[in-house]
């Protein structure tokens, strides 16, 4: 049985700060025995939600661009890594963006009452989220935490946990932290393998 996690980047930096972190966690995952899809949003053409409407009463949006097939691969990955930056004390605008478009998924579940994700997958889809902030202050990732919870509940794929690192202009390299990259790794693999359990169990 695979067990599918899709790792969407936030950062327009692959191979930045944020993208070592994610790598991290990408390599945890894959130790536990998950495929993983690494996906750059800053790499996709798409349009933040427009407010058409259109999913108040359909399964999909009234824009086709490079965002439609996550509508559908969002429904069958069993785990979500997300990786991104502060920035302006949240989520950079291409990230919230691709997160926007879930609405789909909201009038499925809220407005319609017929969610994409059935009851088993509830049970073994979680999320994990790293994020890294420059600035070196307390509710730097405030924002952060309470858009990704929303998006979680959004997309019925839970909370599992998260890695953060502020202070990160004075830091520089990640590198130079490789207790943060040792802990990306570690909850990735933790939840990857209770993903894969999970999944045995109720599937
Ligand atoms: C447009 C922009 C806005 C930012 N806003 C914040 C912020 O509000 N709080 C913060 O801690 N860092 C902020 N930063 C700093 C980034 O979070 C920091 O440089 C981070 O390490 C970038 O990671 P990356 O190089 O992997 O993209 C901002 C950076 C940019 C480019």
């Amino acid at each position: 049985m695979t067990t599918k996690i899709i790792a969407l980047m936030g950062s327009p930096l692959p191979e930045g700060n944020t993208g070592v972190l994610l790598n991290e966690a990408i390599r945890g995952a894959k130790d536990a025995g998950c495929s993983v899809a690494r996906v750059n949003v800053c790499e996709l053409n798409f349009s933040g939600c427009m407010e058409y409407y259109y999913c108040e009463d359909n399964e999909s949006c009234y824009i086709n661009d490079d965002f439609s097939p996550f509508l559908k691969r969002f429904k069958t990955m069993d785990g979500l890594i997300i990786a991104t930056p502060v920035m302006t004390m949240g989520i950079p605008g291409q990230l919230k963006s691709f997160m926007d478009r879930f609405q789909v998924y909201f009038m499925a579940k809220y407005k319609r009452n017929q969610p994409f994700i059935s009851e088993e997958q509830k049970k073994w889809r979680k999320t994990l989220l790293l994020s890294i902030g420059g600035m070196d202050i307390e509710n730097d990732f405030d924002g952060i935490k309470l858009t990704t919870h929303a998006f979680c509940d959004i997309i019925d794929c839970p909370y599992f946990g998260g890695v953060f690192r502020n202070n990160m202009d004075e830091i520089k390299d990640i590198k130079s932290k490789p207790g943060v990259l040792e802990t990306a790794y570690n909850k990735s693999f933790e939840m990857c393998n209770e993903i894969i359990e999970n999944k045995e169990k109720y599937s």
